[in-house]
């Protein structure tokens, strides 16, 4: 029996499948390679000394994705295929729609048809929109503010229902606050095409001088030092979550979300400082406009993973950046 992964060559699904493969789990991984490439697979590979089934296919592809039913025995699916860019899906919504929303549909059609009634989920803090209060729990009320917020929403709501529907489901949708990081090997991390979104991305290829200074985005918040705070969490605790997240899914059945944070908050000025510390360097910076849609300050309370799925994070802010320079030094020498 394997467990589906879908999107497992992207960011957050190929360090899950290094953890999954080391803890002996059969895997099958399909992806679109939209936002990724073939050779992280390899990479998982070679880190792992396993290896696995991976198909070239889009999730929308029903035809496609079928034959994947049909060919192998499949005991839950860790769908993480997606697009996550919230300014391309405030320009692109129905792209965003299709993908996010009608690709889950396609691949839980499949899941009822094949009786594989077991997911994890990736949700995102998005869902919780701009905080009444902080840390944030998961009964917190749910809000979007874009297409990709939204996306996540509406199909959170999609699989509340289904596992409503029908008690043999048992859904854990895992709602993670800011993964950065990388896999201590250097072989695989975060990719960003083009000019990065998020912060980490973008202090690494400052430090490795393919962009010329941070910007920071807002130095007059209602915060410490002005800028805005997250709950960054280490992208291998956040792998070790879904593993924790699988076992929960075997053993009881509905829908249940649970964030995935370290339930401390950093600021963008903490965040800048603890990279230089760790890179040994100084990251040029200027403070300029808040982004629009950019919340103040936003971090988990996440005590309801650590009782319902014995999951913690356990590495430190120092680990993240120490991390994200490793991977950014060697993926840039290729
Ligand atoms: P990513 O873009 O690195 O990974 C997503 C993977 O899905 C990529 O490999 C991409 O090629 C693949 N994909 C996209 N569309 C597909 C399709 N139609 N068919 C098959 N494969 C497809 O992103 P990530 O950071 O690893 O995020 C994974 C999931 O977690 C996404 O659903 C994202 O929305 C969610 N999430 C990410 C963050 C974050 O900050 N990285 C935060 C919260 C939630
Ligand atoms: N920031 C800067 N300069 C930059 C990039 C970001 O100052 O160049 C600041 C932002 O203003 C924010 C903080 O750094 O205060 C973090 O920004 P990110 O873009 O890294 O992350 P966000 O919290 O905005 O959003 C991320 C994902 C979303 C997801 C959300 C919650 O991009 O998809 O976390 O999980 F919904």
């Amino acid at each position: 029996m394997a467990i589906l992964v879908t999107g497992g060559a992207g960011y957050i699904g190929s360090h899950t499948c290094i953890e999954l493969l080391n803890a002996g789990h059969e895997i099958i991984v399909v992806d679109n390679f939209y936002n990724s490439k073939p050779d992280v697979l390899k990479r998982i590979r070679k880190i792992t000394q396993r290896d696995f089934i991976s198909k070239e296919i889009d999730i929308q592809d029903k035809d496609e994705l079928e034959k994947v039913f049909i060919d192998h025995s499949i005991e839950a699916v860790i769908h993480f295929a997606g697009l996550k860019a919230v300014g391309e899906s405030v320009q692109n919504p129905l792209r965003y729609y299709e993908t996010n929303v009608n690709g889950t549909l396609v691949l839980c059609n499949l899941m009822a048809k094949y009786d594989v009634k077991r997911m994890v989920f990736s949700s995102s803090a998005t869902v919780y929109g701009n905080p009444d209060q902080v840390p944030i729990t998961e009964d917190s009320p749910l809000r979007a503010t874009n297409p990709y917020g939204w996306s996540k929403l509406m199909v959170e709501q999609i699989l509340t229902d289904l596992a409503a529907s029908d008690k043999e489901w048992s859904i854990s949708s895992l709602r993670y606050f800011n993964p950065i990081g990388a896999h201590a090997s250097g072989e695989i991390g975060e990719d960003p095409q083009g000019i990065p979104n998020n912060l980490m991305p973008f202090i690494t290829q400052v430090a490795i001088g393919k962009m010329n200074q941070l910007k920071v985005f807002g130095g007059n918040y209602d915060t410490s030092d002005g800028t805005g705070v997250r709950d960054y969490i280490h992208v291998v605790d956040l792998a070790q979550g879904h593993l924790r997240a699988l076992e929960k899914i075997q053993k009881i059945s509905g829908f249940h979300a649970y964030n995935l944070g370290t339930g401390k908050g950093y600021s963008v000025l903490e965040i800048k400082e603890a990279f230089e510390e760790a890179a040994g360097m100084k990251i040029p910076y200027s403070i300029v406009e808040r982004r629009p849609g950019d919340i103040a300050v936003c971090y988990a309370d996440p005590a309801k993973a650590k009782e319902e799925l014995n999951w913690e994070a356990a590495k430190g802010i120092k680990e993240m950046c120490a991390d994200a320079w490793r991977w950014q030094r060697k993926s840039f020498k290729g």
